[in-house]
Protein backbone atom coordinates (compact mmCIF):
# COMPACT_ATOMS: atom_id res chain seq x y z
CA UNK A 1 0.00 0.00 0.00
CA UNK A 2 1.20 3.54 -1.16
CA UNK A 3 0.80 6.50 0.86
CA UNK A 4 -1.31 8.15 -1.35
CA UNK A 5 -3.55 5.09 -1.62
CA UNK A 6 -3.89 4.20 1.98
CA UNK A 7 -4.24 8.14 3.01
CA UNK A 8 -8.34 8.85 4.19
CA UNK A 9 -10.27 12.16 5.27
CA UNK A 10 -10.00 9.40 8.37
CA UNK A 11 -6.17 9.15 9.00
CA UNK A 12 -5.71 12.39 8.27
CA UNK A 13 -8.14 13.75 11.21
CA UNK A 14 -6.75 11.12 13.43
CA UNK A 15 -3.12 12.53 12.89
CA UNK A 16 -3.88 15.51 13.25
CA UNK A 17 -6.40 15.92 15.61
CA UNK A 18 -6.06 17.49 18.65
CA UNK A 19 -3.68 20.03 17.21
CA UNK A 20 -1.48 19.65 20.47
CA UNK A 21 -2.25 15.90 21.22
CA UNK A 22 -1.30 14.88 24.56
CA UNK A 23 1.63 17.32 24.36
CA UNK A 24 -0.25 19.64 27.16
CA UNK A 25 -1.86 16.82 28.88
CA UNK A 26 1.64 15.50 29.93
CA UNK A 27 3.22 18.68 30.82
CA UNK A 28 0.15 19.05 33.14
CA UNK A 29 0.80 15.66 35.02
CA UNK A 30 4.53 16.32 35.14
CA UNK A 31 4.36 20.07 36.91
CA UNK A 32 5.71 19.55 40.52
CA UNK A 33 3.39 22.83 42.00
CA UNK A 34 6.26 23.71 44.44
CA UNK A 35 4.75 25.27 48.20
CA UNK A 36 3.04 28.43 48.48
CA UNK A 37 2.35 28.81 44.21
CA UNK A 38 -0.80 27.66 42.22
CA UNK A 39 0.04 26.36 38.50
CA UNK A 40 -2.48 27.43 35.94
CA UNK A 41 -3.00 26.49 32.50
CA UNK A 42 -5.14 28.57 29.64
CA UNK A 43 -7.39 25.97 27.98
CA UNK A 44 -9.21 27.93 25.24
CA UNK A 45 -12.13 30.52 25.59
CA UNK A 46 -12.47 30.65 29.59
CA UNK A 47 -11.36 27.23 30.34
CA UNK A 48 -8.77 27.03 32.81
CA UNK A 49 -6.91 24.41 34.98
CA UNK A 50 -5.40 24.79 38.05
CA UNK A 51 -2.98 22.69 39.82
CA UNK A 52 -2.09 23.24 43.62
CA UNK A 53 1.26 22.12 45.97
CA UNK A 54 -1.20 19.51 47.61
CA UNK A 55 -1.99 17.71 44.38
CA UNK A 56 -5.24 18.99 43.83
CA UNK A 57 -6.54 19.07 40.02
CA UNK A 58 -9.86 21.12 38.83
CA UNK A 59 -10.88 22.77 35.85
CA UNK A 60 -13.33 25.95 35.03
CA UNK A 61 -15.44 25.52 32.27
CA UNK A 62 -13.43 22.85 30.23
CA UNK A 63 -14.73 22.79 26.58
CA UNK A 64 -14.05 20.98 23.53
CA UNK A 65 -15.92 21.87 20.78
CA UNK A 66 -16.10 24.96 17.76
CA UNK A 67 -18.01 27.02 16.03
CA UNK A 68 -19.55 26.96 12.91
CA UNK A 69 -18.45 24.83 10.35
CA UNK A 70 -20.67 25.21 7.25
CA UNK A 71 -22.61 28.56 6.23
CA UNK A 72 -26.15 25.71 6.29
CA UNK A 73 -29.10 28.01 5.87
CA UNK A 74 -27.11 30.88 6.71
CA UNK A 75 -29.68 31.85 10.19
CA UNK A 76 -29.46 31.60 12.96
CA UNK A 77 -31.24 28.64 15.45
CA UNK A 78 -34.67 30.60 16.31
CA UNK A 79 -34.51 31.75 20.05
CA UNK A 80 -30.24 31.94 19.89
CA UNK A 81 -29.21 34.03 22.70
CA UNK A 82 -27.82 36.76 20.46
CA UNK A 83 -31.09 36.59 18.74
CA UNK A 84 -32.65 37.27 21.32
CA UNK A 85 -30.60 40.01 22.40
CA UNK A 86 -30.34 42.12 19.55
CA UNK A 87 -32.81 41.09 16.70
CA UNK A 88 -30.45 39.67 14.38
CA UNK A 89 -31.67 36.76 11.92
CA UNK A 90 -28.25 35.47 10.05
CA UNK A 91 -25.78 32.86 11.09
CA UNK A 92 -23.28 34.57 13.15
CA UNK A 93 -19.51 33.77 11.90
CA UNK A 94 -18.64 32.43 14.74
CA UNK A 95 -14.93 30.08 14.02
CA UNK A 96 -13.05 28.60 16.56
CA UNK A 97 -9.82 30.44 16.29
CA UNK A 98 -8.18 28.66 18.24
CA UNK A 99 -6.25 24.87 18.50
CA UNK A 100 -6.91 22.21 20.38
CA UNK A 101 -4.52 22.28 23.68
CA UNK A 102 -5.92 19.67 25.66
CA UNK A 103 -6.94 15.69 24.97
CA UNK A 104 -10.21 15.18 27.18
CA UNK A 105 -9.53 11.33 26.50
CA UNK A 106 -6.42 11.70 28.12
CA UNK A 107 -6.72 13.23 31.17
CA UNK A 108 -5.93 10.88 34.35
CA UNK A 109 -6.37 12.53 36.87
CA UNK A 110 -9.37 15.81 37.90
CA UNK A 111 -10.86 16.55 41.02
CA UNK A 112 -13.47 18.34 40.09
CA UNK A 113 -15.23 19.21 37.33
CA UNK A 114 -16.70 23.07 37.42
CA UNK A 115 -18.95 25.09 34.86
CA UNK A 116 -19.12 28.54 35.65
CA UNK A 117 -22.89 28.37 33.40
CA UNK A 118 -24.32 26.23 30.04
CA UNK A 119 -23.68 28.18 27.41
CA UNK A 120 -22.01 25.49 25.06
CA UNK A 121 -18.67 27.35 25.02
CA UNK A 122 -18.10 26.75 28.94
CA UNK A 123 -19.14 22.99 29.33
CA UNK A 124 -17.55 19.64 27.44
CA UNK A 125 -19.95 16.41 26.66
CA UNK A 126 -16.48 14.53 25.90
CA UNK A 127 -15.18 15.99 29.02
CA UNK A 128 -18.03 14.48 30.88
CA UNK A 129 -18.20 11.08 29.05
CA UNK A 130 -14.24 10.76 29.83
CA UNK A 131 -14.55 11.09 33.55
CA UNK A 132 -17.55 8.89 33.86
CA UNK A 133 -16.34 6.41 31.54
CA UNK A 134 -12.76 6.33 33.13
CA UNK A 135 -14.83 6.39 36.67
CA UNK A 136 -12.34 8.73 37.93
CA UNK A 137 -12.02 9.68 41.88
CA UNK A 138 -10.86 12.13 44.07
CA UNK A 139 -10.86 12.17 47.67
CA UNK A 140 -13.72 14.20 50.02
CA UNK A 141 -12.72 16.66 52.79
CA UNK A 142 -13.09 13.83 54.97
CA UNK A 143 -10.42 11.67 53.31
CA UNK A 144 -13.14 9.14 51.67
CA UNK A 145 -12.37 8.67 47.99
CA UNK A 146 -15.68 9.24 45.68
CA UNK A 147 -16.58 9.80 42.17
CA UNK A 148 -15.19 13.23 40.76
CA UNK A 149 -17.96 16.09 41.52
CA UNK A 150 -19.27 18.20 38.90
CA UNK A 151 -20.34 21.63 40.24
CA UNK A 152 -21.86 24.56 38.58
CA UNK A 153 -25.13 26.13 39.28
CA UNK A 154 -28.46 24.64 38.10
CA UNK A 155 -28.74 24.98 34.64
CA UNK A 156 -25.18 23.65 34.41
CA UNK A 157 -25.90 20.66 36.54
CA UNK A 158 -28.98 20.31 34.64
CA UNK A 159 -27.05 19.75 31.33
CA UNK A 160 -24.78 17.48 32.73
CA UNK A 161 -27.42 15.04 34.10
CA UNK A 162 -29.24 15.15 30.21
CA UNK A 163 -26.02 14.08 29.32
CA UNK A 164 -26.28 11.33 31.61
CA UNK A 165 -23.70 12.17 34.62
CA UNK A 166 -25.44 10.58 37.66
CA UNK A 167 -27.03 13.27 39.74
CA UNK A 168 -25.71 12.32 42.84
CA UNK A 169 -22.45 13.09 41.37
CA UNK A 170 -23.44 17.24 40.72
CA UNK A 171 -23.47 19.31 43.10
CA UNK A 172 -25.85 22.58 41.98
CA UNK A 173 -24.26 25.71 43.62
CA UNK A 174 -25.36 29.32 44.70
CA UNK A 175 -23.45 32.26 45.66
CA UNK A 176 -22.69 32.12 49.18
CA UNK A 177 -21.83 28.16 48.94
CA UNK A 178 -18.16 27.04 49.08
CA UNK A 179 -16.88 23.59 49.07
CA UNK A 180 -13.02 22.18 49.80
CA UNK A 181 -10.88 20.19 47.73
CA UNK A 182 -7.95 18.94 48.89
CA UNK A 183 -5.68 22.32 49.47
CA UNK A 184 -8.84 24.36 47.56
CA UNK A 185 -11.49 26.08 48.72
CA UNK A 186 -13.94 27.08 46.25
CA UNK A 187 -16.23 29.92 47.13
CA UNK A 188 -19.15 30.50 44.85
CA UNK A 189 -19.97 34.10 44.13
CA UNK A 190 -22.78 36.02 41.64
CA UNK A 191 -22.65 36.15 38.02
CA UNK A 192 -23.34 39.06 36.12
CA UNK A 193 -23.74 37.25 32.83
CA UNK A 194 -26.66 39.47 30.97
CA UNK A 195 -26.70 37.27 27.77
CA UNK A 196 -27.26 34.25 30.46
CA UNK A 197 -30.52 36.17 31.16
CA UNK A 198 -31.68 36.06 27.96
CA UNK A 199 -31.00 32.02 27.31
CA UNK A 200 -34.36 30.15 26.90
CA UNK A 201 -34.41 26.78 27.66
CA UNK A 202 -34.97 25.73 24.05
CA UNK A 203 -34.05 26.92 20.61
CA UNK A 204 -36.83 26.48 17.67
CA UNK A 205 -40.63 28.00 16.97
CA UNK A 206 -41.98 27.07 20.64
CA UNK A 207 -38.85 28.71 22.66
CA UNK A 208 -40.18 30.66 25.81
CA UNK A 209 -41.08 34.00 25.60
CA UNK A 210 -39.20 36.89 27.30
CA UNK A 211 -40.67 39.95 26.45
CA UNK A 212 -42.22 41.76 29.02
CA UNK A 213 -41.62 39.24 31.55
CA UNK A 214 -38.90 39.63 34.75
CA UNK A 215 -35.54 38.30 33.94
CA UNK A 216 -35.45 34.85 35.89
CA UNK A 217 -32.70 33.94 38.81
CA UNK A 218 -29.20 34.58 37.66
CA UNK A 219 -27.78 32.85 40.34
CA UNK A 220 -29.89 29.66 38.71
CA UNK A 221 -27.97 30.21 35.34
CA UNK A 222 -24.69 31.18 36.34
CA UNK A 223 -21.98 31.64 39.04
CA UNK A 224 -18.16 33.39 39.03
CA UNK A 225 -15.69 30.99 41.56
CA UNK A 226 -13.32 32.01 43.74
CA UNK A 227 -10.66 29.29 44.03
CA UNK A 228 -8.67 29.63 47.10
CA UNK A 229 -5.25 28.09 46.50
CA UNK A 230 -1.88 27.42 48.58
CA UNK A 231 -0.14 29.83 46.09
CA UNK A 232 -3.20 33.06 46.13
CA UNK A 233 -6.85 33.17 44.95
CA UNK A 234 -7.89 32.74 41.73
CA UNK A 235 -11.33 34.96 40.22
CA UNK A 236 -12.84 33.32 37.25
CA UNK A 237 -16.05 35.73 36.02
CA UNK A 238 -16.92 33.47 33.92
CA UNK A 239 -18.57 35.18 30.68
CA UNK A 240 -19.61 38.06 33.69
CA UNK A 241 -20.56 41.70 32.12
CA UNK A 242 -19.07 44.62 33.89
CA UNK A 243 -21.17 45.34 36.89
CA UNK A 244 -20.32 47.79 39.34
CA UNK A 245 -20.71 44.57 42.53
CA UNK A 246 -17.19 43.10 41.21
CA UNK A 247 -16.41 46.23 44.24
CA UNK A 248 -18.35 44.23 46.68
CA UNK A 249 -16.88 40.74 45.67
CA UNK A 250 -13.29 42.88 45.89
CA UNK A 251 -14.26 43.91 49.20
CA UNK A 252 -15.57 40.72 50.85
CA UNK A 253 -12.42 38.60 49.10
CA UNK A 254 -8.93 39.16 48.81
CA UNK A 255 -8.30 38.37 45.27
CA UNK A 256 -5.26 38.02 43.59
CA UNK A 257 -5.45 36.89 39.92
CA UNK A 258 -8.33 37.59 38.32
CA UNK A 259 -9.61 36.43 34.75
CA UNK A 260 -12.33 38.63 32.76
CA UNK A 261 -14.03 37.93 29.38
CA UNK A 262 -12.60 40.00 26.85
CA UNK A 263 -13.59 40.42 23.43
CA UNK A 264 -14.36 43.10 20.24
CA UNK A 265 -18.42 42.96 20.37
CA UNK A 266 -19.91 43.41 17.17
CA UNK A 267 -22.65 46.31 16.24
CA UNK A 268 -25.44 45.40 18.55
CA UNK A 269 -24.11 43.31 20.75
CA UNK A 270 -22.84 44.13 24.53
CA UNK A 271 -21.76 40.13 25.20
CA UNK A 272 -17.71 40.74 26.30
CA UNK A 273 -16.53 43.11 28.77
CA UNK A 274 -14.35 45.80 26.58
CA UNK A 275 -10.83 47.24 27.46
CA UNK A 276 -12.23 49.62 29.70
CA UNK A 277 -14.45 47.32 31.44
CA UNK A 278 -11.27 44.46 32.40
CA UNK A 279 -9.70 47.59 33.90
CA UNK A 280 -12.08 48.60 35.81
CA UNK A 281 -12.93 45.26 36.90
CA UNK A 282 -9.36 44.73 37.97
CA UNK A 283 -9.94 48.18 39.85
CA UNK A 284 -12.95 46.92 41.39
CA UNK A 285 -11.55 43.43 42.39
CA UNK A 286 -8.91 44.88 43.88
CA UNK A 287 -6.79 42.19 42.07
CA UNK A 288 -3.22 42.06 42.11
CA UNK A 289 -2.95 40.97 38.43
CA UNK A 290 -5.91 40.50 36.01
CA UNK A 291 -5.65 37.98 32.75
CA UNK A 292 -8.56 38.33 30.14
CA UNK A 293 -9.33 35.48 28.46
CA UNK A 294 -12.34 34.27 25.93
CA UNK A 295 -11.20 37.03 23.41
CA UNK A 296 -9.18 33.87 21.81
CA UNK A 297 -11.98 31.66 20.20
CA UNK A 298 -14.35 33.48 18.52
CA UNK A 299 -13.60 34.81 15.21
CA UNK A 300 -16.04 37.36 15.34
CA UNK A 301 -15.16 38.43 18.78
CA UNK A 302 -11.39 38.45 18.24
CA UNK A 303 -9.27 41.44 20.27
CA UNK A 304 -6.20 42.93 20.54
CA UNK A 305 -4.92 42.56 24.34
CA UNK A 306 -2.52 46.34 23.25
CA UNK A 307 -6.03 47.63 23.94
CA UNK A 308 -6.07 46.96 27.36
CA UNK A 309 -2.01 47.72 27.54
CA UNK A 310 -2.83 51.34 26.11
CA UNK A 311 -5.29 52.37 27.97
CA UNK A 312 -3.86 50.93 31.37
CA UNK A 313 -0.65 52.89 30.33
CA UNK A 314 -3.07 56.21 30.50
CA UNK A 315 -4.52 55.39 33.64
CA UNK A 316 -2.18 53.78 36.27
CA UNK A 317 -0.63 56.73 37.60
CA UNK A 318 -3.70 59.03 37.79
CA UNK A 319 -5.80 56.37 38.86
CA UNK A 320 -3.31 55.04 40.83
CA UNK A 321 -3.63 51.14 39.84
CA UNK A 322 -2.40 48.95 42.19
CA UNK A 323 -2.82 45.88 39.57
CA UNK A 324 -1.20 45.37 36.52
CA UNK A 325 -2.27 43.22 33.21
CA UNK A 326 -1.01 39.94 31.89
CA UNK A 327 -1.24 39.05 28.49
CA UNK A 328 -1.62 35.02 27.90
CA UNK A 329 -1.36 32.43 25.19
CA UNK A 330 -3.72 29.67 24.77
CA UNK A 331 -2.27 26.56 26.10
CA UNK A 332 0.65 28.65 27.99
CA UNK A 333 1.28 27.87 31.86
CA UNK A 334 1.16 30.81 34.26
CA UNK A 335 2.52 30.46 38.19
CA UNK A 336 1.24 32.82 40.79
CA UNK A 337 3.01 34.19 42.89
CA UNK A 338 5.93 33.06 41.05
CA UNK A 339 5.18 34.71 37.49
CA UNK A 340 3.25 37.45 39.06
CA UNK A 341 5.91 40.50 37.64
CA UNK A 342 5.53 39.14 33.82
CA UNK A 343 3.20 41.33 31.44
CA UNK A 344 2.93 39.32 28.70
CA UNK A 345 3.42 35.44 28.06
CA UNK A 346 5.54 33.21 25.25
CA UNK A 347 5.67 29.74 24.63
CA UNK A 348 8.94 28.28 25.56
CA UNK A 349 10.93 28.90 22.56
CA UNK A 350 13.70 25.75 23.27
CA UNK A 351 17.49 25.57 21.68
CA UNK A 352 18.57 25.84 25.38
CA UNK A 353 21.19 23.31 24.79
CA UNK A 354 22.54 25.16 21.42
CA UNK A 355 26.36 25.11 20.66
CA UNK A 356 26.42 22.28 23.93
CA UNK A 357 26.76 19.49 21.39
CA UNK A 358 28.83 18.59 18.05
CA UNK A 359 27.62 21.20 15.38
CA UNK A 360 27.24 18.89 11.69
CA UNK A 361 28.05 22.00 9.77
CA UNK A 362 30.45 22.17 6.51
CA UNK A 363 31.87 25.75 7.64
CA UNK A 364 31.43 27.90 10.55
CA UNK A 365 31.14 30.73 7.97
CA UNK A 366 27.40 29.44 7.61
CA UNK A 367 26.22 30.47 11.30
FE1 LIG B 1 -18.74 32.18 26.42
Amino acid sequence: MSKVSETTRESWIMSTFPEWGTWLNEEIEREEVKPGTVAMWWLGCTGIWLKTPGGGNLTIDLWCGNGKRTHGDGKMAVGHQMANMCGARNMQPNLRAVPFVIDPFAIRQVDAVLATHYHQDHMSAEYAAHVIQSGMTTTDEYGKEVPVPFIGPLKSVETWIKWGVPKEQCRIVRPGDTIKIKDMEIVVLDSFDRTCLVTTDSTGPDREELTGGCPVDMDDKAVNFLIKTPGGNIYHSGDSHYSIYFAKHGKDHKVDVAFGSYGENPVGMADKMTSCDILRMAEALRCDVVIPIHYDVWTNFMADVNEIRVLYDMKKDRLDYQFHPFFWEVGGKYVYPVDREKKAYHHPRGFEDCFEAPQNIPFRSCL
